[in-house]
C-alpha cells in the first residue's frame, strides 16, 4: 500500500545503519549486498562509510543508504555522530563468536542513545552472520537469539553469510518490510497525514560516500536490483 501523501514512482530514501562488534562481517555484508563481492581479507573499518543501492520491494522503490560503521571500541567517537536520522538499524553478530552476540545489548543501547530514538518501536533487525561456519565452530544458535529478541522487543532475526551470500539480500528486504510496518503503525496513530515528504529524494550519485573512512573503496556507487 502506498501512502496517500507519497508521490507514485518516487524513491523512498532509507538510512540503514549496520552495527556490531569488530570482525563480525559488517563490511562484507554491505559489499555482498551492494556489489555481490566478498573479501576474505577485509580490513577493520575506521569511522564510517556509506553506499547507496536502489531496490524495489513489494512494488515500492527504495534507495537504501547503508552506513557501515567501525565496530572497534576505539572508533566510537567517529561512528556515533552518524546514527541520527536512521530509519533502520541492523544489529549484527557472528554465529561463531559468543562475545559478539553478548555485544548486541551494548550496540542497541548505543544506537538508541545517539540516534535519540524510542528503542521499543524502532525497526531493529538482528543479523547472525557467518552461518557458513561448521557446526563445531558455531557458538550461538537461533533459540538463544530469539529469546534475546523477545526480551528487547525486536521482531526480526535472520542468519546470513556474506561469504556464500545466503540471506544477505533477504536481510535488507526484511529490514525494509519491518520499517514499513512501523511506518504503517505511525500512519495509523497519526491519522495518515504525518508522512515526511522530505525523505522522498533523488540522490546525487556524484556525492562522496564516506566520512572518516579507512576503506579503500570510498566512491559512492548506485546499483539497481528488482526483487520479485
Ligand atoms: P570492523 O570493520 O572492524 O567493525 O569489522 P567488520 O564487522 O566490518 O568485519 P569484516 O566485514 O571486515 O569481516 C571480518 C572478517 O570476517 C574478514 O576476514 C571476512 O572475510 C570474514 N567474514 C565476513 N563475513 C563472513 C561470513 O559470512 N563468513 C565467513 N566465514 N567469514 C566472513
Ligand atoms: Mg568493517
Amino acid at each position: 500500500m502506498t501512502s496517500p501523501m507519497r508521490p507514485k514512482n518516487k524513491n523512498i530514501l532509507l538510512k540503514v545503519v549496520i552495527l556490531g562488534d569488530g570482525g563480525v562481517g559488517k563490511s562484507c555484508l554491505m559489499n555482498r549486498f551492494m556489489s555481490n563481492q566478498f573479501d576474505e581479507n577485509s580490513f577493520h573499518t575506521i569511522g564510517v562509510e556509506f553506499l547507496n543501492k536502489d531496490i524495489e520491494i513489494d512494488n515500492d522503490k527504495y534507495t537504501l543508504q547503508c552506513w557501515d560503521t567501525a565496530g572497534q571500541e576505539r572508533f566510537k567517537a567517529l561512528r556515533t555522530p552518524f546514527y541520527r536520522g536512521s530509519d533502520i538499524c541492523l544489529l549484527t553478530y557472528a554465529v561463531n563468536d559468543r562475545d559478539s552476540f553478548k555485544g548486541l545489548k551494548h550496540w542497541r543501547e548505543e544506537f538508541i542513545k545517539y540516534a535519540d530514538v524510542d528503542g521499543d518501536s524502532f525497526p531493529f533487525i538482528v543479523v547472525g552472520n557467518k552461518n557458513d561456519v561448521s557446526a563445531s565452530e558455531r557458538e550461538i544458535g537461533p533459540d538463544e537469539v530469539l529469546a534475546w529478541c523477545q526480551e528487547f522487543h525486536v521482531v526480526s532475526f535472520i542468519e546470513t553469510s556474506a561469504k556464500t551470500s545466503e540471506n544477505v539480500s533477504a536481510a535488507f528486504i526484511m529490514a525494509v518490510r519491518e520499517w514499513k510496518k512501523c511506518e504503517r503503525n505511525t500512519d495509523l496513530t497519526d491519522g495518515g497525514d504525518a508522512i515526511d515528504l522530505t525523505r522522498t529524494v533523488q540522490l546525487d550519485s556524484r556525492s562522496k560516500s564516506s566520512c572518516c573512512s579507512g576503506n579503500r573503496n570510498s566512491q559512492l556507487r548506485q546499483t539497481h536490483e528488482v526483487l520479485q
